[in-house]
């Protein structure tokens, strides 16, 4: 399949250019909605985007903070002090250094089990922000792991054929191995979809999800995701080969 790309030097300026198309989503959505929701991704890969955000006045100053809402595609089935947290990792890059009000806040509750109940409380927080359609992301951060995983839909997973619900407690066959992620019923909704990817050790399943021609049915988690505005595929040159 053909990646709508866009290919950038390295890590550092392909931030700059995943931040700058955000803000420019960013003041769209609040002047149309009054409100930006954005799903974050975990993984490394986003860790230079938010210590950007956080550090450079251009970006920090100009991003109305209130009107920002932060969610997780996906989160890893720990404390939230614990360092493989999704949600710990954007607290330590951008949280706590942004006037970012605490209820505009939306972690993935991990506190409870098992795993499933977590899904849920995530659902119900969900329900009470977005109303009773899916969300619908003004900009959903996501990444892929060498096996072609996104969030946490890992190949083969039930989760990927959820027609349902929006949110699943799922065990993958990588550390942490419990997890809860957005299906396809919420990611098929995203606004703007930004995969994030970076290092050579991408290059081998990007050959191999250019390789596939069927969407639907990949083998590939991360080209199952559909949405109606075709996500735009960030790569460094690393990745890019
Ligand atoms: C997670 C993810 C996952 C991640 C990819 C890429 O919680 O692990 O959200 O889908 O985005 O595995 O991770 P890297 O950015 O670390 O390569």
């Amino acid at each position: 399949m053909k990646l709508n790309t866009r290919i950038l030097p390295d890590i550092a300026s392909l931030s700059r250019a995943v931040l700058e198309e955000t803000l420019a989503i960013i003041q769209e959505a609040v002047a149309k909605r009054g409100r930006f929701a954005i799903a974050l991704s975990g993984g490394h890969t986003p860790e230079k985007m938010f210590s950007l955000w956080a550090e450079t006045a251009q970006y920090r100053d100009k991003t109305p903070w209130d009107r920002i809402h932060l969610f997780w595609s996906d989160e890893r089935y720990v404390p939230e002090n614990d360092p493989l947290s999704n949600y710990h990792m954007a607290r330590e890059t951008l949280i706590s250094h942004v006037p970012i009000p605490a209820e505009n806040v939306h972690p993935v509750p991990t506190n409870l089990s098992p795993p499933e109940a977590c899904a849920r409380a995530y659902e119900a927080d969900l329900l009470k922000f977005f109303g009773a359609e899916p969300p619908a992301f003004d900009v959903q951060l996501l990444g892929i792991g060498p096996e072609g995983h996104t969030a946490s839909l890992f190949p083969g997973s039930a989760a990927l054929d959820e027609k349902l619900r929006w949110v699943a407690a799922v065990r993958v066959p990588a550390e942490p191995s419990q997890r809860v992620t957005f299906t396809p019923v919420v990611l098929n909704r995203g606004r703007n979809t930004f995969f994030l990817v970076a290092g050579e050790n991408k290059r081998d399943i990007l050959s191999a999800i250019r390789e596939e021609s069927a969407t639907e049915t990949s083998q590939y988690p991360a080209i199952r995701i559909h949405p109606a505005k075709t996500p735009v595929w960030f790569l460094d040159a690393a990745a890019a080969g």
